[in-house]
C-alpha cells in the first residue's frame, strides 16, 4: 500500500499492510489476524510529524477513531472529547464555534487530535499539554484499553511518554480537554500581538485570535498541500546559562528565551538562517524561504534525501555555534 499521500513530506514509501481502524473491535480483528503475526506496526495519524527514510516492512495503523463531543461540565471548565482520528484543526474550530475557547493558539496545526499529546503540540505561548486532561489508548502489547491522565504522560516540550518509554506501544483512540470557563486571550508572543495591532483588535475573542495566528502561519509556513514538509524539523535547543552567555556574547541578536529552570532555549530557524541555510537546498530537500526551520520536500525526495539536507544543517549549525540540533519527527521506515 503506498503511503505517499499520507506522510506530509510526501516522502515516497510502501506499507506491507495497512488497516484503517475507527474502532476497538475492528482493531482487536487486524491485530489478529495471523498474516500479520510478529511484524512491527506504525500508528500513523496525519503523518504530519513523520520521516519515512523507506518502505514499512509491517503494519501500518491508520487511526480513524472520530466524533467530538461536550462531555461535562463543571462550575470552572467544559470537558471536551475528541477521536484520536479527528482533524486538529477542525476540532479546535469546533470547540470555538460551540463557546468553549481555549486552544485557539494552536489553530492551524497539521494532524489528528491523537497525535497532538504525542508531542504535546504547541505554538504562539500555548502547549497543548495546558488544557490536556486524560487520553484513552489501546495497548498493543496488551490489547487492553488503558486511561492515561496528565500526569502519567509526562509532556515535555515538543514530548511526551509516547516519544519516549512508551514509543510505538499506544494508539490513541480519544482525547479529553478540559477548557477553563475563565478566559482571556493569550496574546504575549509577538507575532501574535503584532498581527492583532495591524488590524486593530485591542480586545480580541478567541474567534479573532485563531484568525490571526492562521494569518501568521500562512504567512510563514508552507501549507502541506502544496509543498511537501513537516512542520519545524529541529526543536529548539535549551542550553546551560553558560554556555548561552559565550554565544550571546560572540552573536549579537541571538534570540534567547530564558527557561524555569534557569537554561536557555535558543531559536533553532535563526541559528538555521544564520548558517547560511535559509532558502539553501541540497538536492531535492531544502530550507523553507520564509521559515529556516522548516525542511520542504521540492518535488521527488526521498527519505534518504531528507536525511541528507538534515545531516548538512546539523553540521554546520554545530560547526559554527557548537550547538546540537535534535529533530523533531518521528523516523520510521527502513533505511
Ligand atoms: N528566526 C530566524 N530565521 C528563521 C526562522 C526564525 O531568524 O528562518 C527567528 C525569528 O525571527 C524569531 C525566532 O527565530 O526571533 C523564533 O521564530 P518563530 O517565532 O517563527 O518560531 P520558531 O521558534 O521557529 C516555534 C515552533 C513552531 C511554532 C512557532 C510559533 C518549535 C520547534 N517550533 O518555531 O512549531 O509554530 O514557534 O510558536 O518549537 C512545529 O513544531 O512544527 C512548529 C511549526
Amino acid at each position: 500500500v503506498p503511503l505517499d499521500s499520507l506522510n506530509t513530506l510526501r516522502l515516497p514509501a510502501r506499507a506491507a499492510w495497512f488497516a484503517a481502524v475507527d474502532e476497538v473491535d475492528g482493531l482487536r480483528a487486524v491485530l489478529d489476524d495471523p498474516r500479520v503475526a510478529g511484524l512491527p506496526r506504525l500508528v500513523l495519524g496525519g503523518g504530519s510529524n513523520l520521516v519515512l527514510t523507506g518502505d514499512f516492512p509491517g503494519l501500518v495503523l491508520h487511526v480513524a477513531f472520530h466524533g467530538r463531543n461536550r462531555i461535562q461540565e463543571d462550575t470552572d471548565a467544559f470537558f471536551v472529547r475528541a477521536g484520536g482520528g479527528e482533524n486538529w484543526h477542525d476540532f479546535v474550530r469546533w470547540t470555538l464555534d460551540m463557546g468553549m475557547p481555549g486552544l485557539e493558539n494552536l489553530s492551524l496545526i497539521p494532524g489528528t487530535v491523537g497525535a497532538a499529546p504525542v508531542q504535546n503540540i504547541g505554538a504562539y505561548g500555548l502547549e497543548m499539554a495546558e488544557h490536556f486532561y486524560s487520553l484513552r489508548a489501546y495497548d498493543l502489547e496488551t490489547g487492553k484499553t488503558v486511561g492515561f491522565d496528565k500526569r502519567d504522560c509526562a509532556f515535555g516540550y515538543r514530548d511526551s511518554f509516547f516519544k519516549q518509554a512508551g514509543k510505538g506501544r499506544y494508539l490513541i483512540a480519544a482525547v479529553t480537554f478540559r477548557l477553563p470557563k475563565a478566559w482571556a486571550p493569550n496574546t504575549g508572543y509577538a507575532d501574535v500581538a503584532r498581527e492583532l495591532e495591524t488590524q486593530g483588535i485591542a480586545h480580541p475573542n478567541a474567534l479573532q485570535v485563531s484568525d490571526a495566528v492562521i494569518a501568521i502561519r500562512r504567512r510563514k509556513l508552507p501549507d502541506p498541500a502544496e509543498i511537501g514538509n513537516a512542520g519545524s524539523f529541529f526543536k529548539n535547543p535549551v542550553v546551560d546559562a553558560a554556555s548561552h552567555a559565550c554565544l550571546a556574547a560572540a552573536h549579537p541578536g541571538l534570540p534567547s528565551y530564558p527557561q524555569p529552570d534557569g537554561r536557555v532555549k535558543l531559536a533553532a530557524g535563526w541559528l538555521i538562517e544564520q548558517a547560511g541555510w535559509k532558502g539553501r537546498r541540497l538536492g531535492p530537500v531544502g530550507c523553507y524561504d520564509k521559515q529556516a526551520l522548516v525542511l520542504v520536500n521540492h518535488g521527488g525526495a526521498t527519505g534518504a534525501d531528507v536525511l541528507a539536507t538534515s545531516r548538512a544543517v546539523q553540521r554546520d549549525v554545530q560547526a559554527r555555534f557548537g550547538v546540537e540540533l535534535e529533530p523533531e519527527p518521528v523516523f520510521a521506515g527502513e533505511a
